[in-house]
Parts: structure tokens; sequence; C-alpha cells
């Protein structure tokens, strides 16, 4: 793998133990998986940020570092929500750890946003370079904006996050993004709302594999294309998807189905997902919900009380700008929660069963909560919860 000088200069320990240190997690990943060299990165998103995930380890080797990131960087979602933790009914002990580990990344120079949706930040765009390491907002980013990142552990993104950079290699090579299978899908539904393309992505990324999907047959809207996208990267291995016609590399470069293994998935099969069964929560936001998700929320808990527990989960910046629709969300009893979501945060794992209305949360509620998923649109998911029903 070639280095600069200045490259290898940070690796001989010319700027530091930490530097060294995450120089050589940068150069060991690029000899793994075959890098000729490094490339500049716009910016960086850190995974690894909930301590229900990293546990004492993990933040004892955070704040043995001592260095600054050098370009924009975030974490992803926390264990729970900065500054109304109490709220959530979460532990004083686990809250205490937590913040710990949230001051160790923001002595690192990280924002303190937590979310797996930095694509709402404006710190990426078309053809950008990245190493961020959630995998619905790594298919995001390559699917939906076209930037090229690959998705990294937590090390190697807060190493790339400080260093500036990361190795050249799998996603960021333009050769290594074409598409490996074609779906085509039969009978999209007229106005199909997101968890009709999150039930179609828990479909489509156990067929899929690791492979990249080439869609056809549908027209999904970016809120659509997201919970699509998170889906396939819960259920199988996908960083990134092109739909014909609709994504960005997928007009640049004309993918051709021809050769390619195809795949019919009906609308029945992804229609089979929606159960409809009783549930005692409900909780909407993965992945975060956008402003124009926020606003659709607030339309339908319009004039309705919330009868059973309703958590809403969005991105600190996303919610700060959307105030107006959030007070009218919270009116209903419904709560909007930051920094953290229904997976990372110990918070719903009181329930049997929970209602969501994305393909990711359906996957892994059941494993990280111990709870029971239904998927419902988003408008089931208000019903689930309210009354008057709406
Ligand atoms: Fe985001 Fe949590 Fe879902 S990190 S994609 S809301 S599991």
């Amino acid at each position: 793998m070639h280095l600069t000088a200045e490259e290898e200069a940070i690796l001989n320990g010319e700027e530091g133990e930490t530097k060294q240190q995450l120089m050589e997690i940068l150069v060991g990943v690029g000899k793994v998986f075959g890098a000729d060299e490094m490339v500049p990165v716009r910016s960086a998103q850190v995974s690894g940020a909930s301590y229900k995930t990293i546990g004492e380890w993990g933040l004892k080797w955070l704040t043995s570092l001592d260095a600054h990131a050098a370009v924009p960087a975030v974490l992803n979602p926390v264990g729970m929500d900065r500054i109304r933790w109490e709220e959530m009914g979460i532990d004083p002990g686990f809250a205490k750890k937590q913040l710990e580990v949230i001051s160790a990344y923001e002595r690192l120079g990280i924002r303190l946003e937590c979310t797996c949706t930095p694509y709402y930040l404006n710190i990426t765009e078309y053809g950008d370079h990245l190493a961020w390491s959630e995998s619905s907002a790594v298919s995001y980013a390559n699917s939906v904006i076209g930037a090229r990142t690959n998705r990294e552990g937590g090390p190697s993104a807060l190493a790339a996050a400080i260093i500036g950079k990361t190795p050249k290699y799998g996603l960021h090579l333009v050769e290594n993004r074409k598409p490996g299978i074609h779906i085509q899908v039969d009978g999209e539904p007229k106005g199909a709302d997101a968890s009709w393309y999150g039930a179609l992505g828990y479909l489509a990324g156990k067929i899929s594999g690791n492979r990249i999907p080439l869609f056809s047959g549908i027209r999904p809207g970016r809120d659509q294309l997201k919970n699509l996208g998170a889906a396939m990267a819960a259920t199988g291995a996908v960083a990134l998807y092109h739909v014909q016609g609709i994504t960005p590399e997928a007009r640049v470069f004309s993918f051709s189905s021809e050769g390619l293994e195809n795949i019919v998935i009906e609308a029945d099969e992804v229609a089979s997902l929606f159960t409809g069964e009783q549930v005692d929560a409900v909780a909407i936001g993965c992945p975060h919900c956008s402003p124009d998700e926020l606003i659709t929320l607030a339309t339908l808990l319009d004039g309705c009380t919330v009868t059973k527990p309703v958590y809403i989960f969005a991105a600190r910046d996303v919610i700060e700008r959307e105030n107006e629709h959030i007070r009218k969300i919270e009116r209903s009893g419904a709560r909007v929660y930051a920094d953290t979501c229904m997976v990372v945060s110990p918070a719903l794992e009181r329930y049997d069963r929970i209602m969501v209305n994305s393909g990711k949360a359906l996957s892994y509620v059941p494993t990280m909560c111990g709870a029971g998923a239904v998927i419902g649109s988003t408008k089931d998911c208000i019903r689930a919860a309210c009354t008057p029903d709406v």
C-alpha cells in the first residue's frame, strides 16, 4: 500500500501516539482489503457510541485517546436522549456511563449529533468519499446521494475522522459499484408509504445477501428509498443498491439487467408482512425521521390522545428545525426523542410487542430489544396507539 510522506510520518508516531495508533488501524484495514492508497474523506460517522454496545472496555479505550477530528464527524445514535433521558425511564447508572462516552467523543472533536441520518446535516454530496459506519446511513449515502463509503467499523470510522482519510478499496472504487442481481417488483401499490418499501427491503435483503441489487418496477421517493435501503442492510449485507431511472448512479451509468440473476418480488409477498397484530407500544423513526415524516406525524396526531406509548426518533438538528410540528406531536402524548433509537436504547426492552413502520426495525427489535415486532404503515402505527381512531 502506497503511503504519502505525511502518512508515513503519522505512522511513525511523529504526530503523537493516538494518531499513530489510528493510522495503524487504517493501514491494517487497507492491507487486509488490498487498498493501493488512502483517499481523503469529506466526513465521518462513527458507530460504537451507545454504552449498551461498547461497554466499559470501549469507554476506557476512548478516554485513552488524545487527538482532534480533521473532518466533520458525527456519532451514531447512543443509548438515550442526552437531555430527556430521565423521562425515557433510563437507569441513572447507565445514563452516567453514556454521558461519559459522549464526553469522550466530544473531547476528540466529534459533533454531538447522534444520528443514523447524517445526510440531513448537509455534510455530503454526490461523488464524495466518506467514512460512515451505520449500515442504513451507508446505504443512503451510496445509493441515494451517490457518495462513496464502505461500511466502517467504529474504530476505523473514528480513525478516518481524526486522520481525515480512509483506505481506498471496496465501494470507493467505481468498478465495485456495479449491480450483481436484478430485482423486478410487480404491483407496487400507488401511494405506498415508506413502510411498504421497508417491507420490500426486508425481503430483498434476504435475497440479495451481499450483492448489489438493481431494482426495476418501483418509483420510490427519498423517504421510501431510506426505508428500502435500511431494511436491506439489516436482513442482507447490502451497502449499495440502484433503482432504474431513480438513483443517481443508475441514471449516470445506465446499468443493464442483462446477464444478472433475475428475481421477481410480487406486491402480495410484501403485503403478507403486514399482519395487523395487537401491540403494547409504537416506535417510529428507524432510520431517524426526516422533516417530511415529522410533518406527516404531526398531521396524523392532530386532535388525538395516545393511549399506548408512542416513541418517535429523529436527529436533534432536525427536531430543532421542526419545533412547531414537534409541539403538535407531543400534545397528543407521543414523545419525540433525539440522539437515540428503539434499537440502541434500553428504553423499549420493557414491552412485549411493538409496532414499527420500518423493515429494519422489524428485523432488529426482536433480537436487540427482546420484544416482538409488527410492521404497519405510519397511519396504522398511529391508529394502533390513539383515540379517537385516525
Ligand atoms: Fe437508525 Fe437505530 Fe434504525 S440507528 S437505522 S434508528 S436501528
